[in-house]
């Protein structure tokens, strides 16, 4: 039985063949529109979510399955105080594939050691976020129309962002990906992914305060939202909320086949009037996010 709890579990093929289907969802929907009768997806939300938690439905749904699942921890036993491994075993007899997110890092893969069904991290603390970066892989792939050869930046909120982390992850293993980590002092990307991913396999990578600077080299633009959440005080966060604001006069800069990507919500940091720009590629992500999860969730099914 296969999870999906970190994006390095992945091979290259398994992530082509997940990208792969996933476009062919696009292209006949009504193909898999009975795939998963019968079965059941259980959302587990311990933190707020939009997207995450509804495109997993969505994507169940449109498959043919049912979903049932809780939207907020004080709904569940673990207001009782009930652990996270006898909550999954729970789970485990209601259902056929488990969507969990939990503000602890490091809480669904407990899960996944106490599942009798797939576990999928949903998003953990601020770690990682596997299943938004098959979404960005899928956005970069079908803007760009290739996962190699791109200088990514990545905006806002690096240490503390689990999409960041799961991003670079994914990325630094396709073919002459170089990195802009633009961030300020206090939010650089954590040093294990400096050592473990970047440096332990020659990426080029460089960090700056100065999104200006970078702006003409880049092929993609990763805004990311200051992550109020994990902040241990609101003077800090209020501080650095809005370092970084992309408007269309910063844009002027950057490339006319430069691709703005948000795992969203958006806070205050890209300016409405940005949405206009043929560049955003945010809500088309948001869109890629269902088609995805329809895709990973067949595979660790094992029914495509
Ligand atoms: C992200 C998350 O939850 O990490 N949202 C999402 O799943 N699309 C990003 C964020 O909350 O800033």
């Amino acid at each position: 039985m296969r999870h999906m709890i970190d994006i390095a579990e992945l091979s290259l093929q398994e992530i082509d063949d997940i990208l792969t289907l996933a476009k062919d969802i696009i292209a006949h929907p009504e193909v898999y529109q009975d795939d998963c009768n019968r079965k059941k997806l259980a959302t587990l939300f311990f933190e707020p979510s939009t997207r995450t938690r509804l495109s997993f439905e969505s994507a169940m749904l449109d498959l043919g399955g049912s979903v049932l699942g809780f939207s907020e921890a004080m709904s569940s036993s673990a207001a009782k105080g009930e652990s996270v491994a006898d909550t999954i075993r729970t789970v485990s007899c209601y259902s056929d594939i488990i969507a969990m997110r939990h503000p602890k890092e490091g809480a669904p893969l407990i899960a996944s050691l106490n599942a009798s069904v797939p576990v999928i991290n949903a998003g953990d603390g601020g770690h990682n976020h596997p299943t938004q970066t098959l979404t960005d892989l899928l956005t970069i792939l079908t803007e760009k129309g290739r996962l190699d050869n791109l200088t990514v930046g990545l905006c806002g909120d690096l240490q503390f962002g689990r999409t960041v982390h799961s991003l670079i992850t994914a990325m630094a293993r396709y073919g002459n990906v170089r990195f802009a980590l633009i961030s300020p002092a206090e939010l650089r990307v954590p040093g294990y992914i400096k050592e473990n991913v970047l440096e332990k396999n020659n990426i080029p990578w460089k960090e700056t305060e100065q999104i200006d600077e970078v702006m003409p080299e880049l092929d993609i633009l990763y805004m990311t939202r200051v992550q109020k959440e994990r902040f241990f005080n609101e003077a800090d966060y209020i501080r650095l909320k809005d370092s970084y604001i992309l408007t269309t006069d910063k844009l002027k800069n950057a490339k006319e086949e430069m691709r703005i990507l948000h795992p969203l919500p958006r806070v205050n940091e890209i300016e409405y009037a940005v949405d206009q720009d043929p560049r955003a590629a945010y809500f088309r992500q948001v869109q890629n996010g269902k088609y995805v999860r329809m895709a990973l969730m067949l595979k660790l099914l094992g029914l495509r």
